[in-house]
């Protein structure tokens, strides 16, 4: 929701920009516009795109790297209108697109909107040892990020930044004549619900209590933890196929058959757990760190339990 909003201010203004009114008219006839997003968007964006009947196929996809981060040399040249969907935290790497690169390569283009979804990786940008990653982040037009995620508090409590707030009341607003105004900010004419529960409460207790400081020891604590996790792997001779550069780490435990064998096992034993994946041809297992509870310990034990259950297939 936190993306779909984003992209439905997105598709207000370079629409309108282009003399169209959406929100009136609908896409019949509207002028086409050109989506962008990295090979290795999320499906969630896809899922977001077709809700907004830009399709999830009609997408530019362009080339990524080994990281899966968007190649900024690869943007075609593009005419508005146009939307780029770049990711600050990709699914299985947690590496981001070279966001000031994307908008260095789009800044001469008229009618070029910039959104990012930053589900979880976002949160990378609290922490003072982690915010390069998300260079550039500050040009965006729009961007989301998912509070259920790195914050910790209960779903469904996704997050948009809009820019131009106009925009957002454009493509958000329910008819000024539904209810009367009160004269106050009236949420439902920036969401797309009339009624919804008090979602905010919750991320605002736990900033609150983190503080910036804890968000940002939250963050590190987790990075760290991914990184030992992984180092612990490789010292016993697994293949990381990820640069840890955030909190996820991708193992190798060989052939596809062997890693789902491993992943059942680590999931069934309990002590962690972890998902498959498939990386870039390569059948991996998903260690996500995330959590405020997680402590050094559990780090230790869950190495500990994943190295048993490999060993158990005679790795
Ligand atoms: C980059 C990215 N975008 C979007 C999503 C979807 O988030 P949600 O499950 O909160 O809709 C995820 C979930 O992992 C994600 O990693």
């Amino acid at each position: 929701m936190a993306n779909f909003t984003g992209l439905a201010a997105a598709r207000h203004v370079v629409l309108e920009k282009a003399g169209w009114d959406v929100e009136r008219n609908g896409l019949f006839g509207a002028p086409p516009i050109t989506v962008v997003v990295g090979d290795e968007v999320h499906v969630c964006l896809l899922k977001v795109l077709s809700m907004l009947g830009l399709g999830r196929e009609r997408v530019v996809r362009v080339a990524v790297d080994g990281q899966g981060r968007m190649r900024a040399d690869r943007i075609p040249d593009l005419q508005g209108p146009a939307i780029v969907c770049a990711q600050a935290g990709n699914v299985n790497t947690g590496a981001f697109d070279p966001i000031a690169e994307i908008v260095e390569k789009i800044r001469k283009t008229d009618n070029i909107w910039l959104h990012v979804d930053g589900a979880f990786g976002l949160w990378a940008a609290a922490s003072p040892n982690r915010a390069h990653l998300a260079d550039g982040i500050r040009q965006a037009d729009s961007m989301a990020t998912d509070a259920h995620k790195w914050l910790n508090v209960p779903y469904d409590s996704g997050l948009v930044f809009v820019r131009d707030a106009g925009a957002l009341v454009a493509a958000m607003s329910a008819s000024a004549a539904y209810l009367t105004e009160s004269g106050k900010r009236e949420p439902f004419h920036y969401v797309p619900e009339l009624s919804r529960r008090a979602r905010g409460v919750e991320i605002w207790a736990a900033r609150k209590s983190l503080g910036k400081k804890g968000l940002a020891d939250l963050i590190e604590t987790n990075c760290r933890q991914a990184t030992r996790i992984a180092e612990g792997l490789k010292a016993a001779g697994f293949a990381i196929l990820n640069d840890v550069a955030l909190n996820q780490v991708l193992v190798s435990f060989g052939d596809a058959e062997t890693a789902d064998r491993v992943i059942r096992r680590v999931q069934d034993d309990g002590t962690c757990w972890c998902g498959g994946t498939t990386w870039q041809g390569k059948r991996a297992m998903r260690i996500s760190v995330s959590s405020w509870k997680t402590t050094d310990e559990d780090i230790a034990r869950s190495l500990d339990a994943i190295l048993r259950m490999a060993k158990g297939e005679g790795l």
